[in-house]
């Protein structure tokens, strides 16, 4: 079984516009559904945002729904500049930029027992690959920072590139990768820039939000029939 998941509304109805036979389950406050792409069954969801959210989703999917591959598409704020407003990027690792506990002398991002960079599943990533050398579409690929916060300021931009070398930013990945390597379960994340984590981020956000969501879940799909 195949889960995808998305943090927004607008990140999984394209997804949810493109199922059959959706049925519907409230686990918690929150809606799974289940459906058909082709001849694929999915669970998809949207967490809400935030890596708490993104956390529970991803576990109810593999506790609750049996999901054994989790794939997540939404929207992420450029950090690398070569990346632009519609791109593509799938993360090879994922980390999360908020966790500061330095003063025990730990690294930034890191925590104990747990790590800090979370790796992306090579066999997903190869298929993602594929796909887009088939289509001909442009796939980035990259560290994916993530934090519970919308970095829409230049400074804070270029800290978490010089501080993990990111190439993108969002609120919910590494969440789900630190769920999912804990059950095992193999992931991959993409995203699609909607802006540049930069002064006019609110503003592009709101702007591109659907139809970067969109490219983003177009080529999900397109991974789910191929698996
Ligand atoms: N998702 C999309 N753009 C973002 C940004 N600038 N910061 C955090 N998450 C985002």
């Amino acid at each position: 079984m195949i889960g995808i998941i998305g943090a927004m509304r607008e990140e999984i109805d394209p997804i949810l516009g493109k199922l059959s036979g959706v049925k519907t389950y409230l686990v918690g406050d929150n809606k799974y559904y289940e459906g058909v792409y082709g001849e694929k069954a999915v669970f998809a969801a949207y967490s809400r945002i935030g890596k708490v959210n993104a956390a529970i989703t991803a576990t109810i999917l593999i506790e609750r729904f049996g999901v054994k591959t989790i794939l997540f598409s939404g929207v992420a704020g450029a950090i690398n500049n070569s990346l632009h407003i519609g791109d593509l990027i799938y993360a090879t690792r994922l980390v999360q930029h908020d966790v500061d506990i330095t003063a025990f002398g730990h690294p930034l991002g890191f925590i104990p027992e747990t790590g800090d960079f979370f790796a992306t599943d090579p066999n997903l990533n190869k298929v993602a690959e594929s796909i887009a050398f088939e289509r001909g579409i442009k796939l980035g690929k990259g560290i994916i920072a993530t934090g519970d916060q919308f970095i829409a300021d230049g400074a804070k931009k270029t800290q978490i590139a010089e501080r993990y070398k990111a190439d993108a930013v969002e609120m919910e990945g590494a969440a789900v990768a630190c769920v999912c390597a804990s059950f095992g379960v193999p992931i991959f994340v993409l995203r699609s820039i909607s802006d540049a984590a930069d002064m006019d981020a609110g503003f592009n956000f709101d702007a591109f939000l659907e139809s970067s969501a969109r490219i983003s879940a177009d080529f999900v799909l397109d991974i789910v029939a191929k698996l």
